[in-house]
């Protein structure tokens, strides 16, 4: 087989984000923009020759041209197995599994995540290492300072390969492997939940719906609730990957899942609702006239998480990001298992998980997971939901009511400023850090500062220091505003601000959330000047 060196320039933008490098479509089609980056990976590797690489992507747009170049080169380069999914496709999760199932040396993922695909969308590569989670920046870092020197890549020239049939090609002693990209991450997830009692529901009556948004996690969905579950033909929809996915924006929250959300508020409601975004890391859950906000959701896996088999000789802690809410804080408090403060982005629990210091893990960004992978893990956490369900008889709102009952509700919002100028945002930013010595004890509104710092974090198992991971002010009443930057955007900016306000009066449990939080928002608004800086009245979205 004829290996060619092929000579290139370097593109000076590759830096890698919290998750991999996202670009728009059009970036990623110039010439040899793609070629660069995956040989600037395999440079800043060692050791792989012979060993097995796991590819696949989410199927939007593009992804079915990338998926040939990085098999071709991953041929090139040396690797001994690719191991690939049929037509291309497999979720970020089981890529996570398929890399510690069969002892890879690591993956590639071919994904924009919840960004939009198609033509004028986004696409973005991904590298996980050994352990099934994404490569840490060190690593990342690497991979930049490699693409921005680089002078030739490496390419067989051969036809595109077939990835429609399962089975194993040999192309001049290198073995790609297609394989069905549910089966091994089904099997595994009938190992972790209880199957039979979830099927028993679904006999008596219950009904779902799951949303897969046009994404990855239709094939998935299909098989394991529809198939293995009985949970009926027609429970999944939009369950085909589509390379524009179909015009829906892959992201399932309140905002971009609003289809989802207005039935289940309707007389059409079904007993449980769910959606995954585009590579099936991130899960929305509602009941009926119900949305069960990510880290109250957090809190109740805490709460059940010792009922289920799988984990019962594996309770070691809980971890969830700075920015999600503290109610799983108090269960774990109960629980006697150790909490842990992360910074936002899944990477950061990767060692907690190693170390067996953390079983759960979650982000209010729709995101959950537990140490069965190093990803999060959106229909594990459906199928964790529907775990609880089965054995509790109960219903979303209701469990959620009982945990607002037993120790106060958290009310929280995340507010965005998008597409905002790069420099304007990191002034805004720069200028509130200046301040935040003299926000001590200051009053705002019924507000009294109690802290406003910055939030630097060590890693507690490596001592790894990761400054600047935002900004956290925190009132005498509980409350809290956080603000930070989005690492995940392809163009501009976006300011993030988050909310949290501890009711525990039982009787105002139900209230509306932003009318609960209004007079912080105004608050954060005057503390960080945004109108002075941005010119903008109000956030792009609220969710
Ligand atoms: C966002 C979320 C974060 C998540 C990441 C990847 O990152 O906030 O929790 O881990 O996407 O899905 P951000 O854009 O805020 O940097
Ligand atoms: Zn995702």
């Amino acid at each position: 087989m004829d290996i060619k060196s092929i000579t290139t320039k370097p593109y000076l933008d590759q830096k890698p984000g919290t998750s991999g490098l996202r670009k728009k479509v059009s970036v990623y089609k110039q010439d040899n923009y793609l070629e660069n980056y995956i040989q600037s990976i395999f440079d800043s590797l060692k050791g792989f020759e012979g060993k097995t690489l796991v590819v696949g992507g989410d199927g939007r747009y593009f992804n079915h041209e990338a998926i040939q170049v990085v098999i071709k080169m991953a041929i090139a380069n040396q690797f001994g197995t690719i191991m690939v999914g049929q037509n291309g496709i497999l979720s970020t999760p089981a890529v996570s599994y398929l890399i510690r199932k069969y002892e890879a040396f690591g993956g590639i993922i071919l994904t924009a995540s919840h960004n939009p695909g198609g033509p004028d969308g986004d696409f973005g590569v991904k590298f996980n290492t050994s352990n099934g989670g994404a490569a840490l920046e060190a690593l990342t870092d690497a991979f930049f300072k490699r693409s921005q020197v680089i002078e030739r890549y490496w390419m067989v020239d051969i036809p595109d390969i077939d990835l429609s049939q399962i089975g194993e090609q040999d192309i001049g002693g290198v073995k790609v492997q297609v394989i069905d990209p549910v089966c091994d991450y089904a099997d595994y997830m009938q190992e972790i939940f209880d199957f039979k009692a979830i099927r028993q529901m679904f006999q008596n009556g219950f009904k779902m719906r799951f949303d897969a948004m046009n994404g990855v996690t239709g094939p998935y969905a299909h098989r394991i609730f529809e198939e293995m579950l009985g949970a009926g033909l027609g429970s999944v929809v939009h369950g085909t990957p589509l390379p524009d996915f179909g015009g829906l924006h892959p992201e399932p929250n309140l905002v971009h899942a609003k289809h989802l959300v207005d039935m289940m508020y309707s007389s059409e409601a079904v007993d449980f609702a769910a959606a995954s975004d585009g590579d099936g890391d991130r899960y929305l859950i509602l009941g009926k006239n119900f949305f069960l906000n990510p880290s109250d959701s957090l809190a109740i896996m805490t709460q059940y998480i010792d009922k289920i088999p799988f984990y019962q000789d594996k309770l070691y802690g809980v971890a969830r990001s700075m920015p999600t809410s503290y109610a799983a804080d108090f269960v774990a408090k109960d629980k006697n298992y150790p909490l842990y403060q992360t910074p936002t982005g899944w990477k950061f629990f990767g060692t907690l998980l190693e170390a067996d210091k953390a079983t759960i893990c979650g982000e209010e960004s729709f995101g959950a997971s537990s140490l069965h992978i190093r990803e999060k893990d959106g229909i594990w956490a459906v199928l964790f939901w529907l775990n609880i369900l089965a054995l509790t008889g109960q219903d979303v709102s209701t469990l959620t009511h009982a945990l607002w009952q037993k120790y106060g509700r958290v009310y929280t919002s995340l507010h965005n400023y998008e597409e905002l100028d790069s420099d304007t945002a990191n002034t805004l930013l720069n200028d509130l850090k200046m301040r935040l010595p003299a926000l001590k004890d200051q009053r705002f509104k019924n507000y009294q500062i109690l802290s406003a710092e910055v939030f630097n974090y060590t890693d507690v198992v490596t001592g790894e220091e990761s400054f600047n991971q935002g900004i956290q002010i925190y009132f005498t009443d509980g409350s809290r505003i956080i603000t930070r930057l989005s690492g995940t955007g392809s163009s501009g900016a976006t300011l993030r601000l988050y909310f949290n306000r501890l009711i525990k009066d039982p009787t105002k449990l139900d209230l509306d959330v932003q009318l609960v939080l209004k007079d912080l928002v105004e608050v954060a608004s005057e503390i960080l000047k945004i109108k002075e800086y941005t010119g903008r009245d109000y956030p792009t979205t609220i969710t």
